[in-house]
């Protein structure tokens, strides 16, 4: 199969022929037909998570959508040629979703994909919907709060606008000017404050919301300049690694997320999207022989989320 490979770790990944995964016992073999990129791809194609000894060729990829092609023994949840879709989990797993096939275990991390999603929305929903979900969550925004979300543009923060809108409250979202702010704009429908964190975040944030803002969602920037807006007794919830310990003494509660795509988590996101009560923000997509220009493109900052569409 063709796969987008790290032969070392850090390195550049490049698309190579690898053998087909099989799945062990407990087991999907997943013939992938979209994944998408996220920042764990390429923080571990950075070098940026430690591992003492990564099984390489190591595959990157952890969303993915298909057919289930093949099933492990004791597989009882699923079976051959259902559509399915969800996350690879593990730190550094055996096989990546960014390729023809990827074996995923049954119990966690993969649901059905309902009528109504296609393969492409669902191979882009799994971990960055998964840690928008967790996060709002945390927060629990509601009608009268206000809701600073740092990172709107990103992939995680498109989905969180979306909740947190849902949801009642008021948002203002970062984004810089330009494609950025148009994006944050069409998919709030023009609901979001925007301001630009290129510019002076406290001084923008503080025009709006002069006491400060209820809750913040930290999906990128610096989480101490986020905690100075939030007011006391709000709430804040990072997917950085800003935790209760960074916010110790400020009067409001932090929650440092680490996405759980469990099976609830994955229908709700899918059942959402089927009914339209949010959007899959895939702004572009790549093939999987493009897939090296998705991780450089994400690198240097894209909006929303990068597709990777496998024929
Ligand atoms: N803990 C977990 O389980 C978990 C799960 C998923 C994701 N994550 C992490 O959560 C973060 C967000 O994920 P993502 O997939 O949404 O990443 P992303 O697509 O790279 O989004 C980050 C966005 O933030 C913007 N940005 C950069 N610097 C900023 C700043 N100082 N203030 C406000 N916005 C800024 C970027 O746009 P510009 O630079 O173009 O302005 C970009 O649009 C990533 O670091 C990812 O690794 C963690």
């Amino acid at each position: 199969m063709r796969a987008l490979t790290m032969y070392e770790i850090p390195g550049d990944p490049v698309v190579a022929e690898l053998p087909d995964p099989s799945p062990a016992a407990g087991e999907l073999l997943v013939r992938v037909a979209s994944s998408s990129v996220n920042g764990y791809d390429a923080a571990v194609a950075g070098g940026l998570i430690p591992h003492p000894d990564p099984e390489l060729p190591f595959v990157l990829g952890k969303d993915f959508a298909g057919t289930v092609d093949a099933v492990g023994e004791r597989v009882g949840r699923f079976s051959v040629g259902e559509a399915v879709f969800g996350v690879v989990t593990g730190a550094f797993p055996g096989t990546g979703a960014l390729a023809e096939y990827v074996t995923v275990a049954e119990e966690f991390g993969v649901s059905r994909i309902p009528a109504g999603v296609t393969p492409t929305d669902a191979g882009a929903l799994g971990l960055a919907g998964t840690a928008a979900l967790d996060a709002i969550s945390a927060i629990a925004p509601a009608p009268g709060d206000v809701v600073l979300i740092s990172g709107a543009t990103g992939g995680v923060g498109a989905f969180a606008l979306q909740y947190a809108l849902a949801a009642g409250a008021d948002v203002i979202a970062t984004a810089r000017p330009g494609p950025p702010t148009e994006f944050v704009q069409g998919l709030s429908g023009d609901r979001a404050r925007i301001v630009d964190h290129a510019g002076d975040l406290l001084a923008q944030v503080r025009a709006i919301a002069p006491e400060g803002v209820s809750a913040a969602l930290h999906f990128a920037g610096n989480g101490m300049e986020l905690a100075e807006l939030v007011t006391a007794g709000g709430r804040m919830a990072s997917t950085l690694g800003f935790g209760p310990e960074q916010a110790a003494g400020r009067g409001f509660g932090v929650t440092a997320v680490t996405a759980s795509p469990d099976i609830a988590t994955l229908n709700r996101l899918a059942a959402d999207v089927a009914s339209g009560a949010i959007r899959v923000p895939i702004t572009r997509t790549y093939s999987l022989a493009d897939a090296t220009e998705a991780l450089a493109d994400f690198n240097r900052g894209a909006v929303g989320k990068l597709a990777v569409a496998l024929p």
